[in-house]
């Protein structure tokens, strides 16, 4: 299976507001580009942390497409704390929430599948993907995820865009947050395959070394 990871950050790395909040960091070009990314794929995964701050609904929005193709979309929630009103639960689009073995909660609108003790296991979980079908994987954040994907070796690619501002805040939320390298040897390596102008920002692709 193909992974692919995107996220949009200010010039400074910062993926949201220090309150976690959302803020607008792409552009139209770059909302375009992420909307057309979403329809080519199989399926979008977010983690809990993104559901609760930005109540993504994760759909290709018809302003872009004429006719999206709905990908599959997902939640990492390892204990079942998808609020039953969020927007992923609600659309056309089918959603899978992934929660921990040890949590039974169910979610109006969605499949459960549960793989991992405490916290969901993503290999598993890719695996799982894979034996239904899924050969590409959109993930769209947030940093937690993001560092699980790439310290573990999971993502082929991963797509930046860079708009132009500058954020702040020791407690901003960064592209790749988690526990981080702890080591020289686990920093992920990139290799920069394109690097383009969008509008009044940068779109940054590289290939994630495995
Ligand atoms: N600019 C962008 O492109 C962009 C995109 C998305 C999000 N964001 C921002 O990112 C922030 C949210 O990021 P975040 O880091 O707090 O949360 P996150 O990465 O969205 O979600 C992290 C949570 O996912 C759950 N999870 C389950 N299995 C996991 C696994 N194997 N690896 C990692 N996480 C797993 C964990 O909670 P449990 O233990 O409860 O399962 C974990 O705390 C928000 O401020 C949002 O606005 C920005």
């Amino acid at each position: 299976m193909k992974v692919i990871l995107n996220c949009a950050m200010s010039a400074d790395g910062k993926i949201a507001l220090p309150t976690r909040r959302q803020t607008r960091i792409s552009n139209p070009e770059d909302l375009e580009r992420v909307h057309r990314l979403r329809n080519g794929v199989d399926a979008i995964l977010v983690g809990i942390g993104t559901i609760l701050a930005d109540d993504p609904k994760l759909t290709v929005s018809e302003k872009y497409i004429s006719e999206p193709s709905h990908p599959l979309r997902i939640v990492l929630d390892s204990k079942g704390r998808t609020p039953p009103s969020a927007e992923v639960l609600k659309g056309d689009a089918k959603t899978l929430i992934v929660t921990a073995e040890n949590c039974s909660k169910e979610f109006p609108g969605a499949k459960v599948v549960r793989l991992g003790e405490d916290r969901v296991d993503i290999h598993r979980l890719l695996d799982f993907l894979s034996s239904n079908g899924i050969k590409n994987l959109l993930v769209e954040g947030g940093g937690e995820v993001m560092w699980s994907f790439l310290n573990r070796g999971l993502a082929d690619e991963i797509s930046i865009f860079v708009g132009s501002m500058i954020i702040g805040g020791s407690d901003s939320p960064t592209l790749a947050s988690g526990e981080g390298a702890d080591s020289l040897d686990n920093i992920r390596r990139l290799a920069l395959k394109d690097c383009e102008r969008l509008g009044d920002g940068v779109l940054l692709r590289y290939e994630v070394l495995k």
